[in-house]
């Protein structure tokens, strides 16, 4: 059997500090009601402290990974961390993490596909393990929203938090592991979402600053639709393509940026809510984090065989879908 990449060990990070919808009321026009109703947030995770980087979360989910599957830093071979809120512009928030933990054989970068980057991030992965180039491959996906949110624009706000998961990637020929992927990019949809200021191409300056560019910029109501339609659509393409049916997949694992989006793709793969995957709820969009922070929290429920969907829309546009034959029982 040919040699496919598993995951074989997830763990997570969220920040304590607690963000909720009735906290939001103060700070701008808006209402639990409306939050729950139009998103299904009803709560987001800060990180907060002076100095703290996307790595810090992202440490404590490496650490907590080796920790949980007993192997030391020096033997991961790539560390691959996907992120739009990298601790700097460089170095890459990869060679952070990998110091801090000590993996000192590893080399690293950093993937940038906005809520996509997750996807992103475990389908490279996947190619150094099916190659044969590598044995041990962390994916790291995470966001600290928080330093992008402006707290005073009650249309993004409400939205994000931050957090981090991380998978361990090995070699297996037990016809488990990532099956095949989908992923697709859209440089037109950058109009939609992005953030103007802080790149090569508006640098910081005062004025930037002083025109609040350096925040998410996001046309709501145009993502949605561009969201709805294709993260339902890759993730029923992907099952189409590998004649996979709503019976034969175990779980829907969705980025979360939206209760809305998430109902709407689960519907189109023809799937009950009892096989999708939320945590929206408590965790808000973290990005790069929700779905490898789904699946840690998902994990003891996993059986070794299960047919995962992962699928995700994000800033870009990107978007895409992963089917994953869930390689361990916990
Ligand atoms: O994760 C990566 C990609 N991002 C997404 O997938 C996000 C996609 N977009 C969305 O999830 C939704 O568009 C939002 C949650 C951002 C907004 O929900 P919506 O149902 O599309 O609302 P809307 O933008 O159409 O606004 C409806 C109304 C407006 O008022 P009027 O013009 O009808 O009077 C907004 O001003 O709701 C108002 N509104 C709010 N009201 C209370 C917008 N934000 C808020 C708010 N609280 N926080």
């Amino acid at each position: 059997m040919r040699t496919t990449a598993a995951i074989t060990g997830v763990f997570g990070y969220v920040p304590d500090f607690k963000l909720s919808n009735q906290v939001l009321e103060t700070l701008v026009e808006t209402n639990d009601a409306w939050i729950t109703e139009r998103t299904g947030i009803k709560e987001r995770r800060i990180l907060t402290g002076k100095d703290q980087g996307v790595s810090v979360m992202g440490i404590e989910a490496v650490k907590g990974l080796l920790k949980k599957r007993g192997i030391g830093a020096d033997e991961i071979d790539l560390m691959i961390v996907a992120t739009v809120t990298p601790d700097r512009m460089f170095p890459a928030t990869a060679n952070i993490i990998c110091d801090a933990v000590g993996a000192k054989n590893a080399w690293g970068f950093d993937l940038m596909a906005a809520c996509s980057g997750f996807l992103f991030a475990l389908t490279t992965g996947a190619q150094f393990v099916e190659s044969g180039k590598h044995k041990k491959v962390v994916v790291v996906g995470g966001d600290k929203m928080s330093s992008i949110v402006d707290y005073e624009d009650r249309t993004t706000c409400v939205i994000f938090g931050d957090g981090c998961g991380a998978v361990l990637l090995e070699p297996t020929t037990e016809g488990v592991g990532i099956m095949d992927s989908i992923l697709r990019s859209d440089g037109s949809g950058c109009q939609h979402l992005h953030q103007k200021a802080g790149g090569s191409w508006h640098p910081p300056s005062e004025r930037t600053v002083e025109r609040k560019e350096h925040y998410i910029y996001q046309e709501g109501k145009a993502v949605f639709k561009f969201a709805v339609t294709n993260m339902a659509d890759v993730s029923a393409e992907i099952m189409e393509k590998n004649s996979l049916t709503a019976d034969d997949v175990a779980w829907l694992v969705p980025h979360q940026a939206n209760k809305r989006i998430i109902d709407a793709t689960a519907n189109r793969m023809g799937l009950d809510g009892s096989k999708v995957m939320v945590n929206i709820e408590k965790y808000g969009n973290t990005t790069s984090g929700t779905i490898p922070l789904c699946l840690w929290e998902w994990e003891p429920r996993l059986k070794k065989g299960d047919n995962l969907i992962l699928s995700a829309f994000g800033g870009g546009f990107t978007w895409g879908a992963v089917w994953l034959k869930w390689a361990y029982n916990s």
